[in-house]
């Protein structure tokens, strides 16, 4: 049996689930559940990043300790994910003692092999990113993505050997031993790595919130490195060997352009250190903006994943994230946007479909009429990645079923030539099942309830499934 092992980022807690975190995560749980239904054997991971300067000043705000912060916080992403019927496979938080253990080992491991020296360093550190910038990163002295100045840190701090590993990671993504999809992507990293990778700090003396240094306890460390070792123990890794661990490595990790750079560098490098087989494949999507606006806290522009689910219920929700932009770009969504997408393909399309067909099937038929066999092929858009294709497909498929009972005044047909009539319907039964095993992995609940309806020996028109929305 085929394994697929799937994982998106873990996300910070001191922000709270909002609608680009649920667009990874929903996009995962589709794809999961799709390798589920074509018989492969999946895991599906996700989790919170915990540690850090970033979440210890947020605990700090907020007056708790950084454990009993991060501890409501964590509940929150499940609690969203719970609402947006996401069906993960293990829920990793870096504050999990097996996974902190498991962290200083694979430390303690790079520094015996030579892969980890002391340094002094120097540079500008963008709390928001967590990272180091250069000065080529800043526009007008700040950082880009945060609008705020970095602040200029310098302290002895523990370094990453990653110069060493440029070659290789340069030839292995080259030659697509690990795939980075769009392309663009996979050229953008390669010329960042031909630019020429510099060594990492990977330290903080000055951060008390994070996993202590093995080799020395006066430094924790650096968040990231802490982070990118979830992939492995959300699987249950201990700290070294991956034979045991069945699903390693990863088919695909999906993460936003965001944070391509840093998982193409120094996570592949650090598993390069711990020789580690790489992962198979990152697949990078772009990012929302709200009314043409990059979504933030500052600006009040923030959809969250309760409002969404609240106004359209979880399966529509699913279906307006991963319809409103292709996978792979960026995408602007907005309230009346999503409304007249819910109006137009789920209630004047699926459910109106869905509702007719059953309507005439039971006042005239006894509620018993055949269906015919009728394919929606999206295999090769699922496989690639295509997800709002491959809805746009079942879609045009359920257009064209409406279109047909309007030319074929089905109503008026019925009556005129009945045979005819229930040949028509038979078709139509047969769209609306194929769509229901389509919408499987993106509407699991509407799904089932169709699928169910138009199986059952008897159909009856029962309630609608989309009541337009104003
Ligand atoms: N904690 C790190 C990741 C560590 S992974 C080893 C982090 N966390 S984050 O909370 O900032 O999450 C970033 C990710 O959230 C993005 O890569 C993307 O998956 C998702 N998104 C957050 N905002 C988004 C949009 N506005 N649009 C699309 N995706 C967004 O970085």
């Amino acid at each position: 049996m085929n394994k697929f092992y799937i994982t998106t980022p873990i996300y910070y807690v001191n922000d709270r689930p909002h609608i680009g975190h649920a667009y990874t995560t929903v996009a995962a749980d589709i794809l999961a559940r799709w390798h589920k239904k074509q018989g492969e054997s999946v895991f599906f991971l996700t989790g919170t990043d915990e540690h850090g300067a970033k979440v210890a000043e947020a605990a700090q705000k907020a007056g708790q300790s950084p454990k009993d912060f991060c501890d409501v916080k964590a509940q929150d992403f499940k609690k969203a994910w719970e609402l947006l019927s996401v069906k993960y496979d293990n829920f990793i938080r870096t504050t999990d003692p097996a996974h902190e253990v498991a962290t200083q080992q694979a430390l303690q491991t790079m520094f015996d092999k030579g892969f980890i020296y002391k340094g002094d360093y120097e540079g500008l550190y963008c709390q928001g990113c967590e990272q180091y910038l250069t000065p080529d990163d800043l526009v007008d002295g700040k950082c880009p993505d945060h609008r705020t100045e970095p602040q200029l840190i310098k302290e002895d701090s523990y370094f990453f050997k990653l110069s060493h590993f440029e070659k290789e990671l340069e030839k292995r993504i080259l030659g697509d031993e690990l795939k980075i999809e769009p392309k663009e992507r996979k050229n953008e990293v390669l010329s960042f790595i031909r630019s020429g990778l510099k060594d990492i700090s990977i330290s903080r003396k000055n951060v008390k919130w994070g996993v202590p240094l093995p080799f020395d306890k006066d430094h924790t460390t650096y968040v990231w490195v802490d982070a990118f070792l979830n992939y492995l123990t959300g699987l249950g890794w201990q700290g070294s060997g991956v034979g045991d661990l069945k699903y390693w490595p990863p088919d695909i990790q999906l993460m936003a352009k965001d944070i391509l750079r840093v998982h193409s560098t120094i996570w592949t490098g650090m598993l390069l250190a711990l020789d580690i087989p790489l992962p198979k494949r990152m697949f990078v999507h772009g990012f929302f903006t709200f009314n043409g606006q990059k979504m933030s806290k500052s600006l009040g522009n923030v959809i969250w994943p309760e409002q969404l689910v609240e106004k359209y219920g979880a399966d529509a929700s699913r279906y307006l994230l991963l319809s409103s932009t292709s996978l792979g770009h960026d995408g602007d969504i907005s309230w009346d946007k999503m409304t007249e997408k819910y109006n137009a393909d789920l209630a004047n399309g699926l459910g109106n479909l869905v509702s007719r067909v059953f309507n005439i099937i039971e006042k005239n038929f006894d509620g018993k009429v055949k269906a015919q066999a009728a394919n929606i092929d999206i295999v090769k858009e699922m496989e690639e990645f295509r997800l709002s294709d491959a809805l746009e497909k079942i879609k045009a498929k359920i257009d064209w079923a409406n279109k047909k009972i309007d030319e074929t005044k089905i109503w008026d047909l019925v009556k005129s030539d009945k045979a005819q009539a229930a040949e028509v319907l038979g078709e139509l039964l047969g769209v609306i099942i194929a769509a229901g095993e389509c919408l499987q992995s993106f509407m699991p609940q509407t799904a089932a309830k169709i699928l169910a309806a138009a199986k059952a020996e008897k159909i009856i028109k029962g309630e609608g499934i989309f009541p337009r929305i104003k």
